[in-house]
């Protein structure tokens, strides 16, 4: 296949082949917060890596001597390793022939030991990853006994798979295979994953471990496109900080990509004045320590949720935690740089009706202890229409330099980037239908 016919992924990959010391990287983002995780990679390795953006995805070639730096990163989720990226040609209706395609190409084309040696070093595995026959038929003997114990014990929880560091040195590498695929085949994914496990296995001598496996190796399948990935993180990113988990807890990753796109500098005053369970200003003195935040919330539950985190964390003492009501903040005129906040998205916490009222009364508010000019707000919600109106009733106190279009748990989310505008707030007479708000002094 010539060069100009690659995908963009090929061609990433291909570059990476060409330099012992360079690997390629897949990381998982929260959709819709691509451009901050191309940014976040761009500031931490180098402003000209060359980065594949995909929707929930960015791929880049790393250095070895870099890897540290892209586990550091704040805005990504899950990390892999690139072992191959492929094409197909699937033609003809016969199932088993494109399923041959697979075991083929696995069988003669892949060359996953950069890969892989890589892969053992970042995840610090002991064990074995090219074991002898004899060592496989002995181990597999073992296994048969010690996966009887695993299953009636069964192991839970929000770690995947074990801990590759955990291995002793004899131990034979345990793997799964899973499979997720786009596009119209006549094969189904788990078709693929049993078809390319069961080839790795015939070649390395590995153990099939679906509950308790060191590596697990994850085929996406796009069309005819394959890219082979070996999973680095044994415990997703986004789960960092947060000890005691609320109905509505937001992502580590989703807090660090909305305070990004308010650009903190050392010594702005942070607010979060509906903390929830307190994910942001905890993500806010993790990632931007020289900065002072303040955070409350209206519930005394989620103000001692919010306190039961911080304690948990390493943020403790860091954080000014208050129980107020956002819609008149203890805060004085023109005090705050950064507002972040996860609003009551009339799903899952609040309702659509008292939203109406709250989000005009919030924005006013927030006009009030922004600093004017340099003030900026960085606020999510699902509840687009509520935020329209409150945001006409705030007149000309903000404007708005970005929406983004995001994903939360599954929720199509919105976020905005306001920018306090120059307006003092006192010549300001913000109204709500016929009757003006009293401002809250
Ligand atoms: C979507 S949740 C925030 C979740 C939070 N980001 C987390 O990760 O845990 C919205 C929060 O707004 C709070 N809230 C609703 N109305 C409020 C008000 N008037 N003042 C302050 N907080 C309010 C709710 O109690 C709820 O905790």
């Amino acid at each position: 296949m010539s060069v100009d016919n690659k995908s963009d992924l090929q061609k990433l990959f291909v570059e990476s082949l060409a330099n012992d010391n360079i690997f390629m990287v897949a990381t998982t983002v929260d959709t819709g917060f691509e451009w901050q995780a191309v940014d976040e990679c761009k500031e931490k390795l180098d402003k000209n890596v060359k980065i594949v953006k995909e929707r929930g995805k960015i791929y880049f070639n790393v250095h070895w001597n870099q890897f540290a730096l892209v586990q550091e990163m704040r805005s990504i989720d899950n990390v892999f390793i690139v072992a191959d990226v492929r094409q197909f040609e699937f033609t003809g209706t016969n199932k088993e022939a494109h399923l041959q395609l697979f075991k083929d190409a696995v069988h003669n084309d892949m060359k996953m030991e950069k890969s892989l040696n890589a892969w053992r070093h970042i995840t610090g595995f002991q064990g074995k990853i090219y074991p002898t026959n004899e060592e496989y038929n002995l181990a597999e003997k073992d296994c048969k006994v010690s996966n009887t114990i695993v299953e009636s014990s069964t192991v839970k929880g929000r770690k995947r798979g074990q801990d590759p560091s955990d291995t002793k040195e004899d131990e034979i590498l345990r793997y799964r295979v899973t499979c997720e695929r786009t596009g119209k085949h006549n094969f189904e994914s788990s078709d693929v994953a049993r078809v390319i496990g069961g080839e790795l296995q015939d070649k390395y001598l590995w153990l099939v471990d679906l509950s308790t496996y060191y590596l697990e190796v994850l085929c996406k399948l796009v069309n005819n496109e394959l890219v082979t990935h070996l999973r680095v993180t044994h415990e997703s990113k986004h789960r960092r900080n947060i000890m005691c988990f609320g109905p509505t807890t937001l992502r580590a990753t989703v807090c660090y990509n909305l305070l990004r796109l308010a650009q903190p500098n050392p010594g702005d005053i942070i607010i979060d004045p509906m903390c929830g369970g307190g994910s942001i200003p905890i993500e806010a003195v993790s990632a931007y320590s020289h900065s002072y935040v303040i955070a409350g919330d209206n519930h005394p539950k989620a103000v001692l949720r919010t306190k039961s985190n911080i304690d948990a964390s390493f943020a403790t003492c860091k954080i000014d935690l208050l129980h107020w009501s956002a819609s008149q903040l203890p805060l004085k005129d023109s005090l705050v740089d950064i507002v972040v906040t996860d609003m009551p998205f009339g799903k899952r916490s609040g309702r659509m009706t008292d939203n109406r009222i709250l989000y005009k009364q919030f924005l006013t508010e927030l006009g009030r202890v922004m600093k004017p000019i340099r003030g900026r707000a960085v606020l999510l919600t699902y509840d687009r229409r509520s935020f329209s109106v409150a945001l006409q009733t705030a007149g000309d106190l903000f404007r708005v330099t970005k929406t983004l279009g995001v994903n939360i748990g599954g929720l199509q989310a919105v976020v905005y980037v306001l920018k306090r505008t120059d307006t003092p707030y006192e010549q300001f007479k913000p109204k709500i239908g016929k009757h003006t708000i009293c401002k809250s002094e």
